[in-house]
């Protein structure tokens, strides 16, 4: 199945390559003359047209990665799935395409998830779009608007782990993207119609399988079911701003502030970049968090003294909170020091986003290389957190390490520059908030024993971890705290 998908891919990247037009000689302008001066990153194209897709796609994509820079260093050259791209493996490069030259890339991705998403969102984009937007988005997302939402979020994780509990075997990574999906939709419309939430679901669920799967115009395929379910989430979004733009409420949530969005002329937003932004944060919102959160449940069943320390820590604030009668304050989601240091190790661990792609605008100089104009740049975030220079034995779980900050810019789970992630510190709460229900009042057991690792395209244990999720009656959860 696998193979089959591979040489799909390969071929669909020789036809596309036929029209590439390959690199471009005369070049007038950009950053650097290309001139003898510079030379292009060590490394080996591979074959001609394929590159070297076939060696990323055939093994773990990060045994290629570290026997590249093993082999290279912290910069080299390679081809894969249809592109001549660079990759970097340093902290100071990253910092070079994201932050200090970020305006000499451009984000890029492949046409068929651009479709699938929506062209507007603003990942895509650069510029003053992509700042008016992104301004926004962060202010949205920022602590003092989360703040507001932690009793929802609760809510949303008690009910989550109520049907845990009910059920048999669960299906963890399956179940955890339902949750941070809920938690999406709040930050996004604020309170909603149960029958809309649903309709979104199921039909956001038909694009998410789309978007993993092989892009191609034959009906019935998982491709072009989801493009045909992408079309009802407009026509269901499009319903839901009707709706509120008749309320006239002025909202603070991400809907209410794309709709009174102003620019200097007053023009504002058109439905569809609306509605484009809005499946933009449900994407890169839901399999990311349910992705960490899966790791983090993973991490600590298999580290039971950790898990013990975070307990006592939760337990300390579910029994202030008189045994947990009391809604959580932002103040105690603010300091859950040892947890923290869980999600941060965790994001660290799994590197969720292992990589990202930029493209070169112009051709650029970096460091004595040339990276020239339309070439892909790959940062490989994994590689710099499982460098052991910044992270002492990088393959161990050890969430201690935290106690001391990690070097400058060694650590970017949520990327860095002009698109960081804005959804940082909501992923963070909703990933505190879910531990602190779990730890106090449930108990899990990972069913069976396979290790591995799938990618769909982010890591998650093999098939989305297996879990028996068990309620503690009130006097046993008690009988643990005074234990503990
Ligand atoms: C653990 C969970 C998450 C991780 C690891 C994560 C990671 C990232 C990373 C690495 C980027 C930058 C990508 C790049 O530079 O190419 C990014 C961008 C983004 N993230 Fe997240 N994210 C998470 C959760 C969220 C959540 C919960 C939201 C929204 C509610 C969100 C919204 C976004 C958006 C809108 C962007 C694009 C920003 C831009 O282009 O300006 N993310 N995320
Ligand atoms: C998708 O949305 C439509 C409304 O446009 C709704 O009738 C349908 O039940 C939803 N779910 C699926 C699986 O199509």
């Amino acid at each position: 199945m696998e193979t089959v998908s591979i040489l799909l891919y390969i071929f669909l990247f020789l036809s596309t390559l036929l029209s590439y037009p390959f690199i471009r000689r005369k070049q007038k302008g950009g950053l650097v003359k290309r001139s003898a001066a510079y030379k292009l990153p060590p490394g080996s194209m591979g074959w001609p047209c394929i590159g070297e897709t076939l060696q990323l796609y055939s093994q773990d994509p990060n045994i290629f990665f570290a026997t590249k820079q093993n082999r290279y260093g912290d910069i080299f050259k390679t081809h894969v799935l249809g592109c001549p791209c660079v990759m970097l493996t340093s902290p100071e490069a990253a910092r070079f395409v994201l932050v200090t030259h970020g305006h000499l890339f451009k984000p890029t991705y492949p046409r068929s998830k651009e479709k699938l998403i929506g062209s507007s969102a603003l990942f895509f984009h650069q510029g003053n779009y992509h700042t008016c937007l992104r301004k926004l988005i962060l202010s949205s997302l920022s602590p003092d608007s989360i703040r507001k939402l932690i009793p929802d979020i609760e809510a949303i994780a008690m009910s989550a782990l109520e049907s845990w509990s009910r059920t048999q075997v669960t299906n963890t990574f399956d179940e955890t993207k339902k949750f941070s999906f809920n938690v999406g939709i709040l930050s996004i419309f604020g309170h909603l119609d149960i029958s809309y939430r649903e309709k979104l679901e199921e039909n956001y669920s038909i694009v998410d399988k789309g978007y993993n799967s092989f892009p191609t115009i034959i009906p019935g395929t998982a491709y072009q079911k989801a493009l045909v379910a992408r079309k009802r989430l407009n026509r269901i979004l499009s319903e839901i701003i009707c709706e509120r733009k008749e309320t006239r409420l002025v909202e603070k949530n991400l809907l209410g502030h794309l709709l009174n969005l102003k620019g200097e002329r007053g023009q504002t937003l058109t439905e569809d970049q609306i509605v484009d932004n809005i499946i933009g944060v449900l994407f890169a919102a839901q399999d990311t968090t349910a992705s960490a959160l899966t790791w983090i449940l993973k991490y600590l069943y298999d580290n039971p003294r950790v898990l013990e320390a975070v307990k006592a820590e939760q337990n300390a604030i579910y029994e202030a909170n008189d045994g947990g009668k009391m809604p959580l304050t932002w103040a105690q989601t603010r300091n859950m020091p040892l947890t923290y240091r869980v999600v941060l190790e965790t994001l660290r661990m799994a590197s969720i986003i292992s990589f990202t792609f930029r493209e070169a605008t112009v051709d650029v100089e970096y460091n004595g290389y040339l990276i020239p104009k339309g070439w892909k740049v790959m940062p490989l975030f994994r590689n710099i957190h499982h460098n052991p220079e910044f992270f002492p034995d990088p393959q161990s779980f050890d969430p201690s390490r935290f106690e001391v900050a990690p070097k400058p810019h060694t650590f970017m789970p949520f990327g860095k520059g002009v698109h960081a992630c804005p959804g940082n510190e909501l992923a963070k709460i909703q990933m505190l908030i879910l531990i602190h229900h779990l730890v106090t009042k449930f108990r899990w057991e990972v069913v069976g024993s396979q290790s591995g690792i799938q990618y769909g395209p982010f890591p998650v244990p093999r098939q989305g971890l297996p879990t028996r999720f068990q309620k503690l009656s009130s006097t046993t959860a008690l009988q643990d705290v005074t234990l503990n």
